[in-house]
C-alpha cells in the first residue's frame, strides 16, 4: 500500500508517524506532505529519511489511501479534490456531520466502511474515546444521557498553541510580559475552562462536536 499523510509535521500527522511504525500495517511508499514552508525538510520513518513535499504541488494519485491531518481549512479546499484520485481520511472536523460520509471508529462502527465516496472522516479526539466506552454499555442497557467533563492538554490544540506555551512559559519564569496569541487568556501556568469558541447557545465548539458527532454513531 502507498499512503500520503498531508499535514505530517504537525501533531497529529507526528502522531500516526509514530503509531505507524509500531504497527504492522505495511507501507511500501510513505509521502509526506505539509505546507510550503516545510517543503525539503527531513522526517525519519524507521530509520529511513523523507523529504517533506508541498501540498500545493502534490499529486493525489500518488497513494491509495491519504490521511488528511491539517485541518478544517485545508480538508475544504483538498479533499473533495484528492478523493477523486485516492481514499481520504480526513482528521478535521469539516466532514464529520456530513450525511454521507462514514464518520468512523474501527473498534465502534466499522460496518460503515462498506459505503463511502473515497472519504472517510475521524470524530473528534474526545468523541473517540467516549464513545469506545459507550458502546458496549449503550449496546447492553441503552445510554439515554451522558455528563462528561474532559481535562485537555494544550498539544490539542496543535503545534501553534504548544509553542505558544512553551515560549509563554520561560516569559513568565523571566518576569517578562505576557503576550497570548492563540488563547484567549495567558496559558502558563494556567487553566482555561473552555475549548474552542463559543456559539450563540453558550456551548463552546468543542462541546458541540461531543454532542453532535456522538449522535451521528
Ligand atoms: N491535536 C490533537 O490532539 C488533535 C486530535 C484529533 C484531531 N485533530 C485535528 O487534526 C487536524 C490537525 O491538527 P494538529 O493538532 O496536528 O495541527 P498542527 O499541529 O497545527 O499541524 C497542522 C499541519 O497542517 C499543515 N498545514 C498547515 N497549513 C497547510 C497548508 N496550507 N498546506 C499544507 N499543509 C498545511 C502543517 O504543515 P506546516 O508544518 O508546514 O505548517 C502541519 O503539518 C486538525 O483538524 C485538528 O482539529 C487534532
Amino acid at each position: 500500500m502507498n499512503l500520503a499523510i498531508i499535514g505530517a509535521t504537525g501533531n497529529v500527522g507526528r502522531k500516526i508517524l509514530e503509531v505507524l511504525e509500531k504497527s504492522e500495517v505495511a507501507v511500501d511508499n510513505l509521502i509526506l506532505v505539509a505546507s510550503k514552508k516545510s517543503e525539503g525538510k527531513k522526517i525519519f520513518f524507521k530509520k529511513k529519511e523523507f523529504i517533506i513535499e508541498s501540498l500545493a504541488e502534490y499529486d493525489f494519485s500518488r497513494a491509495e489511501f491519504t490521511i488528511f491531518a491539517a485541518g478544517s481549512e485545508i480538508a475544504k479546499e483538498w479533499v473533495t479534490i484528492a478523493s477523486k484520485k485516492t481514499i481520504v481520511i480526513d482528521n478535521s472536523s469539516f466532514f464529520r456531520m456530513e450525511k454521507d460520509i462514514p464518520l468512523v471508529v474501527p473498534e465502534v462502527n466499522a460496518s460503515v466502511l462498506k459505503e463511502h465516496n473515497n472519504i472517510i472522516s475521524n470524530p473528534n479526539c474526545s468523541t473517540i474515546q467516549m464513545v469506545l466506552v459507550l458502546k458496549p454499555l449503550h449496546d447492553k442497557y441503552r445510554i439515554k444521557r451522558v455528563v462528561v467533563s474532559t481535562y485537555q492538554a494544550v498539544s490539542g490544540a496543535g503545534k501553534v498553541p504548544m509553542d505558544e506555551l512553551f515560549s509563554q512559559s520561560k516569559d513568565y519564569l523571566q518576569g517578562k510580559k505576557i503576550i497570548s496569541k492563540n488563547f484567549t487568556k495567558q496559558i502558563a501556568f494556567n487553566l482555561i475552562p473552555h475549548i474552542d469558541v463559543f456559539s450563540k447557545d453558550g456551548y463552546t465548539k468543542e462541546e458541540l462536536k461531543m454532542i453532535n458527532e456522538t449522535k451521528k454513531f
